[in-house]
């Protein structure tokens, strides 16, 4: 037995010499040390030793497994370390990974157009809580107490006193009641609606409204300053058309439409045949307004106007279902 220790010895020396790369380490492994090795079989052999022996042969086989895996582990380190294959060179002529730049959504695109015609008119830009009271939501806008749309099919109720606000219009009552007269201000914001939700509506989406209060206002004015709007934001050569309508807080009131811009008004799917968009709701402010923000109706007049922006958004990109805007998937947002 100790003869075959000694020769086995000499042989790992030898065969550790011999080793040049992870592989031939890991065989050497395998063929001393593993648990079927040649050092375990000479363990098991133990057995058949004398018992006065064992102690012995024990100690010398013990000693024989240290040096073996000393040699194991002095290769494994000259090797590089971890004795798996090297990790391969880092390829420095590779070129970089591209970081990740984000993009404006459409919707804050579209209402940074917005904001910057108004802005070169004069308007201020002023925002207004979502969670609103019915007095500024409705009641203060000329709303009577029993409008259809105080109904619980439209307007979000969050309680006995709050809401979700159904438009921007409450914010022309907030900022009337904190500052006086000549104003000139839009007010964009989320809005929200309970409506059935599909391609075309959705429970949440945004305007931006309007409001100039002065002395002498006119409903010339109102027309002068959308038209210009209009033009700079859709381009040129558009026709209008303002139909009389009704809203509780202006008198006269009107919806614009302008000339399809898709069909040129010879009608297609997106103006529904009909050669003409709607694209805002505008009007004099009501007396009653003016009167609930303690303003003289008989020395200030004004117009208002709101839009929703949503849709603008999705005319001017050709874009058809308006839920994309909220699932915020990056392959959508960042086309724009
Ligand atoms: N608040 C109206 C709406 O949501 C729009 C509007 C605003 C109309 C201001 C006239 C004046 O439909």
């Amino acid at each position: 037995m100790q003869a075959e220790i000694s020769s086995l010895r000499a042989a790992a020396e030898n065969a550790i010499g011999a080793v040049t790369d992870a592989r031939g380490l890991d065989e050497f492994r395998v063929t001393y040390l593993a648990r079927k090795g040649e050092i375990a079989a000479l363990f098991d052999r133990l057995k058949t030793v004398p018992a006065q022996d064992r102690p012995a042969f024990g100690k010398l086989l013990n000693e024989l497994r240290a040096a073996v895996q000393q040699m194991h582990d002095g290769k494994s380190a000259a090797l590089g370390g971890t004795g798996t294959p090297p990790v391969p060179a880092l390829d420095l002529t590779l070129p970089g990974r591209r970081g990740f730049i984000g993009t404006k959504h459409p919707l804050t695109q579209t209402l940074d157009e917005i904001k910057a015609i108004f802005v070169s008119m004069g308007f201020g830009v002023a925002d207004g809580p979502e969670i609103e009271d019915d007095y500024h939501n409705f009641e203060a806008l000329n709303f009577p107490p029993d409008h259809p749309a105080r109904d619980m099919q439209d307007t979000f109720f969050l309680s006995d006193r709050a809401l979700l606000r159904t438009h921007t219009s409450p914010v022309q009552i907030r900022v009337m009641e904190e500052h006086q007269p000549p104003l000139r201000v839009i007010m964009p914001g989320r809005v929200y609606r309970n409506e059935a939700i599909s391609a075309r509506s959705y429970c949440m989406f945004h305007q931006v409204e309007g409001l100039c209060v002065d002395k002498g206002v006119t409903f010339g004015d109102l027309k002068g300053t959308l038209i210009e709007f209009i033009t700079r934001y859709y381009g040129q050569g558009l026709k209008f058309r303002f139909r009389p309508t009704f809203f509780p807080f202006t008198e006269p009131s009107a919806d614009i439409y302008i000339s399809c811009f898709i069909c040129g008004g010879r009608g297609c799917r997106l103006c529904k045949q009909s050669g003409w968009l709607e694209i805002l709701g505008c009007g004099m402010v009501d007396p009653n307004v003016f009167h609930a923000v303690g303003y003289d109706p008989e020395v200030f007049t004004g117009y208002a106007f709101g839009m929703g922006i949503d849709r603008i958004a999705m005319l001017r990109h050709g874009i058809d279902d308006i839920r994309l805007f909220f699932d915020n998937d990056i392959r959508f947002l960042n086309q724009f």
